[in-house]
């Protein structure tokens, strides 16, 4: 199902009278960032962790064969690594579109890895909204990102794009690396015996 946060989201003041401020990505912000920044620094945010627990029915999947896609899910103790951008307000009006399917404005305290900390945005899909679809087995997750795809290109490529990207900031993602070798594993297929 399709839905719209864009509304919601621009009624949300908090960071548009800075001249620049933080935005945390933890997804395809941190693959594919796609827009202008100031600098960009490695970070962590407390208290959450990511998970391919949303539905994609404008990037990477459609209406009728929606994709899989992260979001974070509350999750006391845990810490989930990404990117931090530096931004400029103006940047937030294509970012609310882009993230139009569910994913509302938050708040986060931002740890840098190279010290010190600042608040800051992040795209979160709650669990309430329209198009969460939630938890399900590692090899049905695979399944549906394995033959999913929409405007931004196949479901895979995100998939496997993050894990890229997680693995070039040695970040240890059990979920993401278990989809990953769920998703390798389905494309590779059964494997002859005596193949070695
Ligand atoms: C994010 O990357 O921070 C939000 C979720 C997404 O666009 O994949």
């Amino acid at each position: 199902m399709t839905v719209s946060t864009v509304a919601i989201n621009r009624q949300m003041r908090d960071f548009d009278h800075r001249d620049s401020f933080w935005l945390f990505g933890y997804g395809s912000l941190l693959f594919k960032a796609g827009f202008c920044y100031l600098e960009h620094r490695p970070a962590t945010i407390s208290g959450w962790s990511r998970r391919f627990w949303q539905g994609s029915h404008d990037h990477r999947g459609t209406a009728h064969a929606p994709g899989r896609v992260v979001t974070l899910v509350e999750d006391p103790g845990a810490q989930c690594t990404g990117m931090a951008y530096r931004i400029t307000p103006d940047v937030l009006e294509p970012l609310d579109v882009r993230e139009k399917n569910g994913y509302l404005r938050f708040t986060a305290e931002l740890s840098f890895h190279d010290g010190g900390a600042d608040r800051g945005l992040v795209y979160i899909a709650t669990a309430d909204n329209p198009a969460f679809l939630g938890p399900a087995p590692m090899s049905e997750m695979a399944c549906q990102i394995a033959s999913a795809a929409g405007p931004s290109g196949p479901n895979r490529d995100y998939l496997l794009g993050m894990a890229r990207a997680l693995r070039e900031l040695r970040v240890h993602d059990p979920h993401v690396l278990a989809l990953e070798e769920a998703l390798l594993v389905r494309e590779r297929g059964p494997r002859r015996s005596g193949s070695g």
